[in-house]
């Protein structure tokens, strides 16, 4: 099984820590050159150092903020015109803010829009030419399983996720013929500061202690635990390496089985 990665840039996006931090972790271990993108620049040092060198890589951070889109648009603009070049796109950024649907904003909702998809076409548009041009391109969007089952208490979430999933899903369809494939990854309940958000959301919202919304949580997932960042990241690096190159246009669960299951 081809898992080498050697000679590969992939540019991750919302990866100074949690998710996007460990998809780079595991990429790097498989011989990727990895190129962080976030917005705090001392996160992001901070993350570089936890990146395996075994493969003589070269990793190093871009500071962007998909908040303003034509922000991202300029860093990669810029990053491009520079001669570079990027092999694999992992899209991610933070999670919008938990809350009913019918209680969002308008603002809330074109908010969660650029940020979630509109920022990762800048950067898939930026990168496909490259990805075109050497037949080798692997793009991975982190959204949620919320894709397949709405998420109680995440209403502009799970309305964009959705969004984000077909985009991915049409674009597998219009670049699978130049070696490039798109996946959609979707975590389940996963050990990072976002899960700690939304347990102390759901602690805020119900009055019930943390023990107990945690024990309802966790009662729902068949393997009876929170997946771990690790978990996550491998299942990414996996799909972004020349063994997973038939696997495109899907939309994977990495949530102990969650998913389905009432
Ligand atoms: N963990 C879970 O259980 C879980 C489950 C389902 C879905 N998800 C989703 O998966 C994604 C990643 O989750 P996570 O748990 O890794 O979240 P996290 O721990 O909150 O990490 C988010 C990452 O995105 C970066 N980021 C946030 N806002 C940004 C912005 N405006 N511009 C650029 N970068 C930004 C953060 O760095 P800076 O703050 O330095 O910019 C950080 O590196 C989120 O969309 C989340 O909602 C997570």
């Amino acid at each position: 099984m081809n898992l080498n990665l050697s000679g590969k840039t992939a540019l991750v996006c919302g990866s100074s820590q949690g998710l996007g931090l460990a998809s780079a972790i595991e990429l790097a271990i498989l011989g990727a050159n990895i190129i962080l993108m976030a917005r705090d620049e001392s996160k992001l040092k901070n993350a570089l150092n936890q990146l395996n060198t075994e493969h003589n890589q070269l990793h190093s951070y871009l500071v962007a903020d998909f908040n303003d889109s034509k922000n991202v648009q300029l860093v990669i603009d810029h990053y491009i015109s520079n001669g570079n070049t990027i092999d694999i796109l992992i899209n991610n950024t933070g999670g919008p803010a938990a809350g009913r649907a019918i209680d969002a904003k308008a603002a809330d909702y074109l908010q969660a829009f650029n940020n979630h998809l509109i920022c990762n076409q800048i950067l898939t548009q930026a990168v496909t030419p490259g990805m075109i041009q050497s037949g080798y391109g692997r793009i991975i969007n982190i959204i949620s399983t919320s894709v397949m089952q709405p998420i109680y208490g995440l209403g502009v979430s799970n309305t964009i996720r959705a969004a984000v999933a077909n985009w991915g899903k049409t674009l597998s369809v219009e670049l699978g013929k130049f070696g490039i494939t798109v996946n959609n990854v979707l975590p389940g309940f996963t050990n990072t500061v976002r899960a700690d958000y939304v347990v102390k959301k759901k602690v805020a919202d119900s009055g019930l202690s943390e023990e107990k919304v945690m024990e309802e949580l966790l009662s729902k997932i068949p393997v009876g635990r929170m997946g771990s960042t690790e978990e996550f990241g491998s299942v990414v690096a996996f799909l972004c390496s020349p063994a997973a190159s038939y696997v495109n246009g899907v939309n994977l669960p990495v949530d102990g089985g969650r998913t389905g299951w009432l």
